[in-house]
């Protein structure tokens, strides 16, 4: 029975932008260990699965009943965006969906963090590390120069994260979906940060990309 939940809410293959631009198969990656004590995994979901777990879980990861996929309108073109385009990804505690990300490229270059959401009993466990370092490499392995990502910039958490993780800070946008975002970019080719380093950054413009170490490393 617990078996069958966790293959139902297993996609089949999606056929999103990003396996489609960067010849990529999620299949051949995951399932795979993203938590430090081995009990989490991550997998690619279906944008039912998706979607029923933002709806349920959402207002209480978010703090607040009426934050992110939430507060939008049923729009028939966004359950295609979500079904077609998008990558889906499940954290899974043994056969529960204890967390989500969406994620999707923007560019033939580019790869962009949607949302993500941990139940708060996984919270600070590494599980985004983990996904994040590991999905970094893949990414980076098909030749995609940079991950993206919004963050609301009173999240503290997410905003220490992808400082911690070797992103920087390139932009804010402010709209009426999101309201006031930091747009936070990872560069995974170093010559993309050198350019924006000397073009944008008066401070550090001379610092290595890789001066952390941290992403040299393989994911563990
Ligand atoms: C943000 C979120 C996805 C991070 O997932 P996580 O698995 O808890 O994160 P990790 O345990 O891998 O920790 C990653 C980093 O986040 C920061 N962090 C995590 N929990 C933290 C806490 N309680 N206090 C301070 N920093 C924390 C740390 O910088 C940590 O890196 P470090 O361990 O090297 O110091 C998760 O906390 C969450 O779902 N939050 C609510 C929803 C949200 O804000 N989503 C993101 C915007 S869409």
């Amino acid at each position: 029975m617990a078996e069958a939940r966790r293959g139902e809410l297993r996609a089949r293959g999606t056929g999103s932008l990003a396996e489609r631009l960067w010849d990529l198969d999620w299949r051949t990656h995951f399932p795979a260990v993203v938590s430090r004590d081995g009990d989490v995994s991550a997998d690619i979901i279906s944008s039912q699965a998706f979607l029923a777990f933002a709806v349920a879980h959402y207002p209480v990861i978010f703090k607040a009943p009426n934050r992110g996929l939430l507060q939008l309108r049923q729009h028939v073109s966004r359950s295609r965006f979500y079904e077609q385009e998008a990558d889906l990804f499940g954290f899974f505690h043994g056969q529960e969906l204890v967390g989500v990300c969406a994620a999707n490229a923007t560019d033939w270059s580019t790869y962009y963090l949607r949302s993500a959401g941990i139940l708060p009993a996984y919270q600070g466990q590494g599980v985004w590390r983990s996904f994040l370092e590991r999905l970094l490499v893949i990414l980076r392995e098909q030749t995609v120069e940079r991950v993206e990502g919004d963050v609301d910039p009173t999240n503290e958490i997410e905003v220490l994260a992808f400082t911690r993780f070797g992103f920087l800070v390139t932009g804010q946008t402010i709209s009426e979906r999101w309201g006031s975002l930091v747009k936070f970019t990872k560069f995974l080719n170093p010559a993309c940060e050198t350019t924006f380093r000397r073009q944008f950054c008066s401070a550090f413009s001379e610092a290595s990309p890789s001066q952390s170490g941290f992403w040299d490393s393989e994911p563990s």
